[in-house]
């Protein structure tokens, strides 16, 4: 289960992925007085991967391309430098280097923001070791895509380090220091279907939640920034005069005037319909709050996600906080033709075909996700390839893509 070299002493590189999220259901609630929002949400974790790479920098050998292109290559001051720890999750950019390369590699931070090196350096401190550490990323997640591909680097994260340094901690204590992270870092961990309550981080699995589910994901150009997203959120329920009416039901939503937002309810229909295998009854109950906020603040997917509706969408609808959009399907054939027309209609950059729901972070022993020591609920990820169309290349991202013939 552990990738690279091995010594007695324990291994020296880890290697784990951690799958992306989608919300079937979002329901947002009133800011609260730390900044965060009172979610219920209904997460599910689909076959689209970050993979992670944790290893100590290695005196004479400078572990992989990271250390080499941080400047430290060669070993100079080896595993045993004195951290200089910025104190929980912060990390000195000497201690913890980071490298990213993939799709949108070049729109993710390597300084101490990064979530990754800030799960490492939790866990390094926890564990009272300076060792330096070269963290690897491959996106497979839209980077800013509404996906929590970030949160996911930092699940993946958590696990690789965890057994680099020998900690020992079972998932949920796993799920414990990922909540101190970010709000959809425990879901990454854990995987499946799962209610999210809280600002997300409370977890409960939807254990009968196990239908399999195709998802077209479509692709925008740049991205969108989640805090900015909540406070348009915000912005338009004062606007409307909407505000402080959390928990309210959809149809009960603006009646004080106006044109009303969703207020998604509750999820007791939805997670009753999850326990059949009907994509329609499902795809009927979808509902994402942030979705106007979203809008708002980019009118262009509109047109995306009319274009997937007129390709015989059940569903589409913005992820998460966007710009992504996802579009449910009857069945992976019907996702292939879905995705095929998007594409032709050219209105995002990429078009990918997705299933879910999947297991969460786990370590990989080679290309691919891998059964984890404590799997969760949700069928293993589909690696078959498509006909007429491609593949995303890499360990651990198994989606087909679509790539549109002329850009944008
Ligand atoms: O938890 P995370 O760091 O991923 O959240 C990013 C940002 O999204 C927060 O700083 C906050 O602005 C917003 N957010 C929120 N309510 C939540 C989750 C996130 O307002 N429940």
């Amino acid at each position: 289960m552990v990738s690279d070299v091995s010594t007695p002493a324990g291994p020296r590189a880890v290697t784990a992925v951690a799958p992306a999220k989608i919300n079937l259901h979002l329901a947002v609630g009133d800011v609260r007085a730390d900044g965060f929002h009172e979610l219920v949400t209904v997460y599910r974790a689909v076959d689209l991967w970050e993979q992670v790479t944790v290893a100590f920098e290695v005196p004479g050998r400078g572990e992989g391309g990271t250390a080499g292109a941080r400047g430290v290559g060669g070993g100079a001051r080896g595993a045993t430098v004195v951290a200089r720890d910025d104190g929980p999750g912060g990390c000195d950019d000497d201690d913890i280097a980071v490298t990213v390369a993939g799709p949108g590699a070049d729109q993710v931070p390597t300084d101490r923001t990064n979530l990754a090196a800030r799960a490492v350096a939790l866990l390094r401190e926890e564990a009272g070791s300076d060792a330096r550490i070269a963290i690897r990323i491959r996106k497979g997640v839209p980077v800013a895509g509404g996906m929590a591909g970030g949160s996911a680097d930092a699940a993946a994260a958590l696990v690789a380090t965890d057994r680099l340094l020998g900690l020992g901690l079972g998932r949920a204590e796993l799920e414990q220091r990922a909540a101190r992270l970010g709000s959809d870092v425990p879901f990454c961990i854990r995987g499946g279907t799962a209610l999210g309550t809280g600002r997300g981080e409370e977890l409960a699995t939807l254990l009968h939640a196990r239908a399999e589910q195709h998802i077209v994901v479509a692709l925008a150009d740049g991205g969108l920034s989640t805090p900015e997203v909540f406070a348009e959120l915000d912005r338009l329920r004062t606007e409307r005069g909407e505000a402080g009416q959390a928990g309210g039901r959809r149809e009960d939503a603006g009646q004080s005037g106006g044109r009303a937002l969703p207020r998604a309810g509750r999820t007791d229909q939805l997670v009753q319909a999850l326990a059949g295998d009907d994509p329609a009854a499902i795809a009927a109950l979808l509902i994402n709050d942030l979705e106007p906020a979203a809008l708002s603040l980019a009118p262009g997917l509109r047109r995306t996600l009319r274009a997937g509706l007129e390709a015989g969408a059940l569903h589409g609808t913005v992820s998460g906080s966007g710009p992504t959009c996802l579009f449910f399907c009857r069945d992976r054939e019907h996702a292939i033709a879905v995705a095929a027309e998007i594409s032709e209609s050219g209105v995002c950059r990429e078009v990918r075909i997705t299933h879910g729901p999947v297991g969460g972070a786990r370590i990989i022993d080679g290309p691919g996700p891998g059964p984890g020591p404590d799997p969760v609920p949700g069928p293993a990820a589909d690696t078959r390839p498509v006909a007429g169309v491609g593949s995303t290349a890499g360990p651990g991202a198994t989606a087909d893509v679509v790539d549109h013939p002329t850009g944008k």
